[in-house]
């Protein structure tokens, strides 16, 4: 009800809709109409009611209210389904519970905060609430488990498009898929599997983007790496809109990989990368060696051309640093 009630009002755009003619249309009682917006400017949503003219929509939460992504994306796969919360442990904690429960492809989670936000390699990830997008999609692609990193990749891919056509910031991915301005981090992505030998049975890509966050409310460890949108602009950017353009974004480029593979995507991947050309160290569990990255293969694995020939690095428990700068404390791998 609610979903149609906003509906209405939206297709008003700004103009008065009698509490009548609401009732009218959705057959339910001008009282039931009243509740429901009542209901609703208690979400935030400012209503303007008028004793003769009806409601009308002025503005609505600065939240990522489902009602408002359905309103705004017209996907058909990516975000159909959606689960919204105010506060969560962690949207890939709940992403990975729904799927092994049978959450369909292209169910997203979002949360406005995260209490125990989940990076790579066993870090937390700072989201405080309404500041930045926490989110994550359930994926289930027929592809062979060996080509879950590239999904990873199309994420980074789909993110990067969307800043910089929705904010003209000239951000750019490091491999794998972290996305950095300025040498700092605006974007990670934490994407989890679950797989037969042949077959996978769900991916799950975590993204978190740092939106509205301001430098003095980072904590002290992340202000000399981290970023924001609103940082880099010097004003707050629409969430809601730049979320809506990434379910976009992955809509399409998904549908790419599904249908004619990956090797468009690896391609716009290699268009806005800030790894390639760079010396690298690359340091890992099993292997720490110098290089010069120069490539990624068609499976998204990097290649670095050390001293002793080539490397292929498998994106995983592997940190890749700048050779230049020591970045080992600041958390960027
Ligand atoms: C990284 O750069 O280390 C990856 C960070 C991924 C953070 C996102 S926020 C939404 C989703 N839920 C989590 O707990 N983590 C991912």
């Amino acid at each position: 009800m609610r979903s149609r009630i906003l509906n209405l009002l939206r297709q008003r755009s700004g103009e008065y809709l009698s509490g009548e003619e609401i009732a009218r249309q959705l057959d339910v009682s001008r009282t039931a109409v009243w509740k429901h917006m009542r209901e609703l400017k208690l979400e935030g949503y400012a209503i303007d009611a008028h004793s003769r003219r009806g409601y009308r929509l002025q503005q609505a939460p600065d939240l990522l209210l489902p009602d408002e992504i359905r309103a705004a994306v017209k996907t058909k796969r990516i975000g159909r389904k959606i689960h919204y919360f105010t506060e969560i442990d962690s949207t890939n904690n709940a992403a990975k519970k729904l799927a092994a429960a049978g959450a369909e492809e292209g169910t997203i989670i979002v949360s406005e905060a995260q209490n125990s936000g989940r990076g790579r390699l066993a870090r937390g990830w700072y989201s405080p609430e309404q500041q930045g997008i926490w989110l994550s999609i359930v994926l289930r692609p027929h592809f062979s488990p060996a080509d879950a990193p590239k999904c990873t990749l199309l994420a980074a891919v789909a993110i990067t498009r969307a800043i910089r056509s929705l904010c003209n910031i000239d951000c750019g991915i490091k491999w794998p898929n972290d996305i950095l301005y300025d040498g700092k981090k605006l974007v990670g992505i934490l994407t989890e599997m679950s797989a037969e030998m042949d077959a996978i049975n769900y991916i799950v890509i975590g993204m978190g983007i740092n939106v509205n966050i301001q430098e003095q409310d980072f904590p002290e460890e992340l202000k000399a790496i981290a970023t924001s949108l609103a940082m880099i602009k010097g004003q707050a950017v629409s969430r809601l809109e730049l979320l809506c353009d990434i379910l976009m974004q992955l809509e399409n480029l998904y549908a790419v990989a599904v249908s004619s593979g990956f090797s468009e995507i690896l391609n716009e991947w290699r268009k806005y990368s800030i790894t390639l050309g760079q010396a690298v160290n690359v340091i890992g569990i099993h292997q720490q060696f110098s290089g010069t990255a120069v490539d990624i293969d068609e499976d998204g694995a990097l290649l670095v051309e050390a001293t002793d020939g080539r490397h292929r690095v498998i994106a995983g428990d592997v940190s890749i640093r700048p050779k230049t700068t020591n970045t080992k404390e600041n958390g960027i791998d």
